[in-house]
């Protein structure tokens, strides 16, 4: 093989360069990511120009090697610094076509473009709003909780059937604690806390071992009381009718079923006419007309006594609602597991507030 010599180098890079830079020119002027990747097979690829002529690198004169690899180094430097450069006006040139196509408004409300509030939590501010209305405050408790708050202050005896019935976590390790089954254990932790009269609400989280379409594992329940003197049924009655009609329109009926809970005497159920059939009967309210908000009652003089509250003096109610349930009714939802899947699909049909 004969010797190259720098000159004959020099002159083939000078002419690659040449036509290097016409490439780069015209290039600049059409960018996309495959006229860039073009423009880099021809001179670096494989067989490109410039990598024959650093193929020739093994033939050059031994005294003229360095100077030809400084060369070479210094011209595929430049070429792979102006594909860089390519690369970026690329990027550049995409944003500015993706942001010309879609306009965004950046003098729109921050409100409107923030997401959305869980059904549940917009559920929870409507019915603490409108308690409020009615003179209730807000209290909170513990989630997980000593059986005594749970059930035994509730008139829940020690083998009554009712414990189990609430289908009970208990706390492992943690002898007499359980994951609260219902929000009733705030009334024991308020009636201790404070004298009446007393007008209280408290929203929370509430666990049962148990999972179906109209049950999860954990939900939402809002209790509240009124304790003072004098308080009768007919207060109880209005109170609840009150707030229902704020909540769903003042166009639908409640009604009170009696039932039995340890804590309350009588106690009841209070049912809402179907949101959907408005009484007529469908498939939502099994052909009833009536949809169960939960439960309520009259104090039961036992959990007087437990919280040291004078049960000749003083009477009371009591009442205990699902806050999913009361969600999925207002919202039209068919399964209640679609509030604990975190769907942003879902989720993000609601409003912000
Ligand atoms: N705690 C009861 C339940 O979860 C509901 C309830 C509350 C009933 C207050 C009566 C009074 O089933």
């Amino acid at each position: 093989m004969t010797d190259i010599d720098i000159a004959s180098l020099t002159k083939q890079t000078e002419s690659v360069s040449s036509e290097f830079e016409k490439d780069f020119a015209a290039t600049s002027n059409d960018l996309s990511h495959k006229a860039i990747e073009d423009v880099r097979i021809k001179y670096l690829g494989r067989k490109g120009l410039f990598t024959a002529i650093s193929e020739q690198m093994r033939s050059v004169k031994k005294e003229d090697r360095p100077e030809a690899g400084k060369l070479l180094n210094s011209v595929k430097k430049n070429m792979e610094s102006k594909l860089d450069q390519l690369r970026t006006l690329e990027k550049k040139a995409a944003l500015t076509a993706q942001l010309d196509a879609k306009a965004y408004d950046v003098s729109l409300p921050v409100a409107q473009t923030a997401g959305s509030l869980h059904p549940v939590t917009l559920m929870r501010r409507t019915l603490l709003k409108e308690f409020r209305n009615l003179g209730f405050i807000v209290y909170d408790g513990p989630e997980m909780d000593l059986e005594d708050y749970n059930f035994s202050a509730l008139n829940f005896k020690d083998d009554h059937p009712a414990r189990d019935m609430q289908d009970t976590f208990f706390v492992k390790d943690l002898e007499k604690t359980v994951l609260r089954t219902h929000t009733s254990n705030i009334q024991i932790h308020a009636m201790r806390n404070e004298r009446p009269p007393m007008r209280v609400v408290a929203p929370g989280r509430t666990y049962r071992c148990d999972s179906d379409l109209t049950h999860t594992p954990m939900f939402h329940q809002i209790e509240g009381f009124i304790i003072d003197q004098n308080i009768s049924m007919a207060d109880m009655k209005g109170v609840i009718d009150t707030f229902l009609k704020a909540v769903f329109g003042t166009d639908l009926e409640t009604r009170l079923r009696p039932s039995y809970f340890p804590f309350v005497e009588p106690g009841g159920e209070v049912d809402l006419q179907c949101v959907a059939c408005r009484g007529k009967g469908c498939r939502i309210c099994s052909h009833t007309g009536w949809l169960e908000i939960g439960g309520l009652g009259m104090i039961h003089p036992n959990v007087f006594e437990a919280v040291d509250l004078d049960s000749e003096r003083y009477t009371g109610f009591a009442f205990g609602f699902g806050i999913d349930r009361i969600a999925m009714l207002k919202y039209g939802l068919s399964d209640l597991r679609q509030l604990f899947e975190g769907d942003q699909a879902f989720l993000s049909q609601f409003p912000v507030n």
